[in-house]
């Protein structure tokens, strides 16, 4: 018989289902015990995910979030783009902090951000926010995180100057891209002498894939050889599905498949039904950077989130925006990953309102409906028509098991696995492992 290379039942994701930071990285640490690896595929350091180690807390951007358990092996696989300064120095603050990172396996299909790729986003974002405002121009600037994420992913597309790690320790290809990437960027031909430039950057990108080195390898063979052994693999989506490029609120979206979509390009796996998805979301809405949010609350109200929720980002620090949970963009997601169970987190933040709102459809163009638009033009046209639910005073983090909910949160949680059609199996309370709760 054939090995098994396909993604099947011993196969389960953790992905996003609003625009990113609803938690996942708690939730992948959980359940990675049992597994033989925990592989991203999507996005780069753009995504955040605090771990805390002994008394240290980390902040990981690379690293896939089961880093910490032994034997578990933490894959960055192709479709991921990769600072490799950044990991590096992840990968030092881990070891430093006593975490063994020897299972931490990077694709030599990744893609590598390089130094003009940060350049350029960074170059990019501040031409596009400081239009002429006196003049009527408006920002336009994305938000992004200046981590290179968009130009590594244009680089690729355009292929001729990408830089794959693997191309790290292929010195002359390597020279090469390097020069042409620059060539490229510097307007009519000689304009610019690079040299000094390129020979700097190639000696650093040399000196990465020396480091580097031990943790390269082929990640589509040791996956499916994993499989062939009948192990289980999980999947962990960065950023989240309304950030997807192809499915999310384009163009205020990342550069890469944030969904479940993304498994099969990013790791080379033949894209068969996973048996488990778990779309995590936030009992509440909350999106960083720019674009339509239906649900925002500009008010005292969204204050009051974002405090309680400590609701500001890992990777750029940035005050995130709040709003009620957006049903119509949650089921959306949910039919988009093919999610069998949702984890609902952060329901502990939403104690003490009075009354809780869910936007159950959009009102747009005199009519209603309750189908999301992915087009940053037309979602910013809808208005949300809100439902109010009772809200619950009581604090939620003590407790320990789903029975004991107060019934207007259990009410709360009810009313969006009705809506959205999918269980809702984990509960999370905070931030700590103990204050999850399981059906
Ligand atoms: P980029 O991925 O850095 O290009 O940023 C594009 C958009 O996605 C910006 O609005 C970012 O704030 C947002 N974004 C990217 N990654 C994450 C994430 O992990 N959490 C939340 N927002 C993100």
């Amino acid at each position: 018989m054939a090995p098994d290379s396909g993604i099947d039942a011993r196969c389960t994701s953790v992905v996003g289902l609003q625009w990113g930071d609803e938690g996942k990285g708690k939730l992948v640490d959980l359940l990675a015990p049992g597994h033989a690896a925990v592989i991203r595929y999507n996005g780069g350091a753009n995504a955040g995910h605090s771990i805390v180690v002994g008394d240290r807390k980390l902040a990981l951007h690379l690293a896939p979030s089961g880093v910490l358990h032994q034997g578990v092996l933490s894959v960055i696989g192709n479709g991921v783009v990769v600072d490799p300064a950044a990991l590096i120095q992840e990968l030092d603050l881990l070891h430093s902090a006593g975490v063994d990172v020897s299972g931490v396996r990077l694709s030599d299909r990744a893609h590598v951000v390089m130094p003009y790729h940060l350049e350029e986003d960074a170059t990019r974002e501040q031409a596009l926010s400081s239009r002429n405002a006196s003049a009527g121009e408006d920002d336009r600037s994305i938000g992004t995180t200046r981590r290179g994420i968009g130009p590594t992913y244009a680089e690729k597309m355009q292929r001729v100057a990408a830089v794959r790690v693997g191309d790290l320790y292929r010195h002359k290809l390597l020279r090469e891209r390097i020069e042409t990437a620059l060539t490229l960027r510097s307007g009519p031909a000689g304009a610019t002498d690079h040299t000094e430039r390129i020979e700097r950057i190639f000696k650093d990108a040399c000196a990465w894939g020396e480091r580097l080195k031990p943790h390269i390898t082929d990640s589509f063979y040791l996956l499916r050889d994993l499989l062939a052994d009948g192990k289980k693999l999980l999947f962990e989506g960065a950023n989240g599905a309304l950030l997807d490029i192809d499915h999310g609120s384009f163009p205020y979206v990342t550069s890469s498949n944030s969904s479940t979509l993304g498994i099969g390009p990013g790791t080379g796996l033949p894209d068969r039904n996973l048996a488990r998805v778990i779309g995590v979301a936030k009992a509440y809405t909350t999106r960083v950077g720019a674009g339509p949010f239906p649900t925002e609350l500009s008010n005292e109200i969204g204050e009051r989130i974002r405090t309680r929720g400590k609701e500001f980002g890992t990777t750029t620090g940035r005050p995130r925006r709040t709003g009620w949970l957006d049903l119509v963009a949650l089921r959306y997601a949910a039919e988009l990953n093919g999610c069998t169970e949702l984890a609902v987190t952060l329901l502990d933040v939403l104690a003490g309102f009075e009354s809780l709102r869910v936007c159950t459809a959009y009102r747009v163009d005199g009519g209603e409906t309750d189908r999301f638009t992915p087009d940053a033009s037309d979602l910013a046209r809808v208005t949300p028509v809100l439902e109010t639910l009772p809200g619950f005073s009581e604090e939620l983090t003590a407790l320990r098991s789903r029975s004991e909910l107060p019934a207007h949160a259990s009410a709360y949680i009810a009313f969006i696995e009705e809506y959205v059609g999918v269980p809702a199996k984990i509960i999370s309370i905070g931030p700590d492992r103990a204050q999850t709760l399981e059906d």
